[in-house]
């Protein structure tokens, strides 16, 4: 089989970025370019301020600098996608794959016209033979349009081979995972082409994965591993949050419920952390994804099943904006609401489907002032996604202000909202001097997994403090989105409150 000498990865984004950067520091030997129609976005990449935030990249890409010795050398950020192609030997897919919103399957199906286009490019650009990997999520089969786009687009005696190699990494723990994934999957074609095409990629990841862990199987088993992962983790998340919701009402503790069961070998202690929701870009996108096959398939019973885990999903952050609103006796008009995290959940900026916009709009709704920080989304970042999403954004405008700081954010605020499972958030100092500011206690994700500090403890899911607080702020529990696999590492699993 052919050794990968060139790879051309499609799409700088949150998937392309990290991969390559990983590629091109573990196999020196090859030339890794990553390309994308967005100038800003792979300008973002050659500057010093890269366009995602996520730990360890900046140390994985050492800043590229064009000409910077500090830069690996084998890895380039470029626009000009159609020479990339031409000379390399296997080409990544990583563009988004995005809910349609309009037309057949709206609201559900994956857009698959980033795909294509990228597709026709390569056909058009490519003047030998390329291997062609989708790393995209995509629905099962659409390696087979891939496939008929390229050899009826593609020149007569160019051959392609198509590869599905989903993605797993999480978004937080990016480089960690792309280091020591638990596995890698690639699908082929079982024809000796096929099969060759997949030890050329193997190869590549074999530079710093071992063997065993890198997984091959047939195209179709691939594409859809990677919807059925992302199905099973979102599930996970909704099936927690859904007896969260009889805990709160019972006097059970959904943390010590989540430890005790988790501790079950067959359940496992992860993806098991009751929250306000997940939020990403993935996992609605694909369990939706995964509810249109269903559909298309006519499996309205299977298509039932997995749409419940994300309807569960809105209830859990409907619920969770009631509960602030019941909380602060029934009206937040003109109230100040500190919202502390934006992200969709920490060690990202990414705000993608993030359940702090949701709880933004609600509390807009109810007339309340909101004040927003998070540590790594900027300013001109919540704007862009509030415009996108507020019902009334001229409203949003007036009611939301966004800090430099939680401290800002905590000022004279009559709750505050943890949004975003933020290290920062998660620690007494912080906390104890929140409270300095305005005798409001700040809480955290839930009980067990963070210390609500002196005086003050979970009753039936609400915190109680003792002393009351001033003024007779009120103080609201609260979780983080989660998306991915890793979210529980390093929190306290026991089911007594630590330090
Ligand atoms: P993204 O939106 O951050 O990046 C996609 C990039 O592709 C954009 O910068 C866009 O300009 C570029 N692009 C689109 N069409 C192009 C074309 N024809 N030529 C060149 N560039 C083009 O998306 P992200 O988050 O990186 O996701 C990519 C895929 O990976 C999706 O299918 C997603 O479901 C999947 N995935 C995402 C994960 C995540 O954590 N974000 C994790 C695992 C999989």
């Amino acid at each position: 089989h052919k050794q990968v000498k060139r790879i051309c990865c499609i799409g700088a984004g949150y998937v392309g970025g990290p991969t390559c950067a990983v590629i091109a520091n573990k196999a020196p030997h090859i030339h890794v370019d990553v390309v994308d129609l967005n100038e800003k976005r792979i300008s973002a990449w050659k500057s010093d301020h890269l366009p995602i935030y996520e730990p360890g990249l900046v140390e994985m890409t050492v800043l590229p600098r064009d000409g910077s010795p500090d830069r690996p050398p084998n890895l380039f950020f470029t626009t000009d996608v159609k020479a990339s192609i031409t000379k390399a030997d296997l080409i990544f897919l990583c563009v988004a794959t995005p809910t349609k919103y309009t037309g057949i399957g709206s609201g559900r199906a994956a857009d698959l016209v980033y795909i294509e286009s990228a597709t026709r490019m390569i056909a058009e650009a490519a003047t030998s033979d390329k291997i062609v990997v989708e790393k995209s999520t995509v629905p099962c089969k659409t390696a087979a349009s891939i496939r008929e786009i390229l050899s009826a687009v593609g020149k007569p005696d160019v051959h392609f081979d198509i590869l599905s190699n989903p993605e797993f990494l999480a978004e937080g723990t990016a480089i960690r995972n792309l280091e020591q994934p638990d596995r890698l999957l690639i699908g082929s074609l079982t024809t000796d082409r096929g099969l060759r095409a997949a030890a050329s990629l193997v190869d590549v990841y074999a530079e710093w994965v071992p063997r065993e862990r890198i997984v091959t199987m047939h195209l179709w088993s691939s594409e859809m591993a990677k919807l059925a992962a992302n199905a099973l983790l979102a599930q996970r998340i909704s099936s927690i949050n859904a007896l969260s919701a009889i805990c709160e009402s019972t006097g059970a503790d959904i943390d010590e419920v989540a430890y005790a069961v988790g501790l079950d070998k067959r359940i496992g202690p992860k993806m098991l952390k009751s929250s306000v929701g997940f939020g990403g870009s993935c996992f609605r996108k694909d369990v939706l994804n995964l509810v249109y096959i269903a559909q298309t398939l006519h499996l309205p019973e299977v298509a039932t099943y997995w749409e419940q885990v994300v309807e569960m999903n809105e209830y859990q952050k409907q619920r969770f904006s009631k509960r602030i609103v019941s909380c602060l006796y029934t009206t937040l008009t003109d109230k100040r609401v500190a919202l502390l995290g934006f992200a969709y959940k920490k060690d990202t900026g990414d705000t993608r489907e993030s359940a702090a916009i949701s709880i933004v709009n609600s509390l807009v709704a109810e007339k309340a002032d909101v004040r927003i920080y998070d540590p790594k989304v900027d300013a001109d970042a919540i704007w862009m996604e509030l415009q996108w999403t507020s019902p009334n954004f001229a409203d949003t405008q007036k009611r939301v202000t966004v800090c430099k700081t939680a401290y800002e954010a905590c000022e004279d605020a009559h709750a505050a909202v943890i949004a975003t499972e933020w290290d920062e958030f998660n620690n007494k100092d912080t906390e104890v001097h929140i409270r300095e500011v305005n005798g409001l206690a700040v809480i955290g994700r839930s009980p067990s997994s963070y210390s609500t500090g002196s005086g003050m403890q979970f009753s039936n899911g609400t915190l109680e403090t003792s002393p009351a607080p001033k003024n007779g702020h009120r103080v609201i529990g609260t979780a983080s989105a989660a998306d991915g696999g890793h979210l529980q590492d390093g929190l306290s699993m026991t089911p007594t409150p630590t330090s």
